[in-house]
């Protein structure tokens, strides 16, 4: 199996660790395992924990806890993966047969730009709009989804715009993947980092035809657990946990562990109140930084997690713009060109304010000179 290189990881794991500022970033600074302790996580017992295989699909006490936020969802309807990346990588290897279509909403995290072409899928993208607040192109939805289409793939809140779909729009796309008989893929891991607005609406629930991933990583503020899953219909969730038992056989003993506390309803709140305290104090910091460089650069406010996508005015290429940030600012941003876009560059709010301070600094330093 051919796979085509995932640019956006592979610039990230080159760099981030040599550059002086990291801002290509997608989640809030981590939670630290005392604050898991303070939360309940016994420390102690992890000391005394033999370190054997854990249960493949997840503990059965952790699916049930991760169960209690989707309605009507038992532990037979969870499977547990590593990362929302695995949990996203074994449906499209339980789902897609060569000549299946996907259908992809850009700008995005590409995981689906390339596993669906991996197993000879065909990929048709739609876009989000900057110019309608980040609404779906609806002309280009309509085309990209068929009765060639298996899978829709979104992301919501959205990576990189930090835009929520209306529940119109979820409607409308629950409605067309069951008018041609497609599964709806919705990648819900930064639900619940809302900055100021209710808690983003699942799209469990809409139809037998919707498929939730998500795991610890953004909202939570966990991703060093490496901890996802997948919520779906039980026969297209045993289908995953036949793939996952050839992958990677399941979850580390360790992460169940610390998951199971962090899933519990009221840790979880907890965790996404403090993902929201940091974006809230973050994100007049980049608001202000936006503003001052006046109509050169354009964003819509992200209504959730830690990321914004801004168009500046400039024809250099993103990745071109990005490397000149990385190489004499010594600051890394993802170019827009590693989302699906051309023109945009993804600033992180997640850090300390300081250090977003900075690094805005930088990057305005090297937009100036364009
Ligand atoms: C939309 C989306 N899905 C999945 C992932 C991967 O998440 P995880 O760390 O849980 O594997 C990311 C990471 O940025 C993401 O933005």
């Amino acid at each position: 199996m051919k796979i085509e290189q995932f640019e956006m990881e592979r610039m990230q794991s080159t760099w981030e660790n040599l550059v002086e500022m990291d801002m290509s970033e997608s989640g809030v600074r981590p939670v630290s395992l005392r604050e898991m302790a303070e939360m309940g996580l016994d420390l102690d017992g992890i000391l005394n924990m033999p370190l054997g295989y854990s249960q493949s699909n997840g503990t059965i006490a952790l699916r049930e806890t991760l169960a209690l936020q989707y309605p009507g969802a038992t532990a037979g309807h969870i499977e547990v993966t590593n990362g929302t990346s695995e949990a996203n990588y074994v449906l499209a290897l339980a789902l897609l047969r060569p000549g299946d279509h996907v259908a992809f909403q850009v700008p995005n995290y590409m995981q689906y730009g390339g596993i669906p072409p991996s197993l000879g899928a065909t990929v048709d993208r739609f876009s989000l709009c900057l110019d309608r607040d980040w609404e779906p192109d609806w002309e280009e939805f309509d085309r990209a989804v068929t009765p060639q289409t298996r899978l829709v793939y979104v992301s919501n809140p959205n990576n990189p715009t930090g835009s929520i779909l209306s529940l119109e729009a979820m409607r409308r796309m629950v409605a067309r993947c069951e008018q041609v008989g497609a599964y709806l893929l919705a990648d819900e891991v930064y639900l619940g980092a809302e900055i100021h607005c209710p808690r983003t609406p699942s799209f469990w629930g809409m139809s037998d035809r919707v498929i939730v991933t998500s795991g610890l990583s953004k909202a939570y503020g966990i991703p060093g657990v490496r901890i996802g899953w997948i919520a779906g219909p039980p026969s297209v969730v045993a289908e995953c946990w036949s793939q996952h038992d050839y992958l990677t056989i399941g979850p580390n003993k360790i992460s169940d562990a610390v998951a199971r506390v962090a899933a519990m309803p009221e840790n979880r709140e907890k965790l996404y109140a403090r993902t929201r305290g940091i974006l809230q104090h973050n994100l007049p910091i980049v608001r202000e930084w936006v503003e001052s460089f006046g109509g050169f650069l354009a964003f819509r406010e992200p209504q959730a997690g830690a990321l914004c996508l801004v168009r500046y005015g400039s024809p250099m290429p993103s990745y071109e713009l990005c490397e000149r940030i990385r190489v004499n600012r010594s600051v890394l941003v993802v170019p827009g060109i590693h989302l699906g876009v051309e023109g945009y560059v993804r600033l992180w709010l997640g850090g300390r304010p300081e250090f977003l301070k900075e690094g805005l600094r930088r990057v305005g330093a090297e937009l100036s000179s364009l």
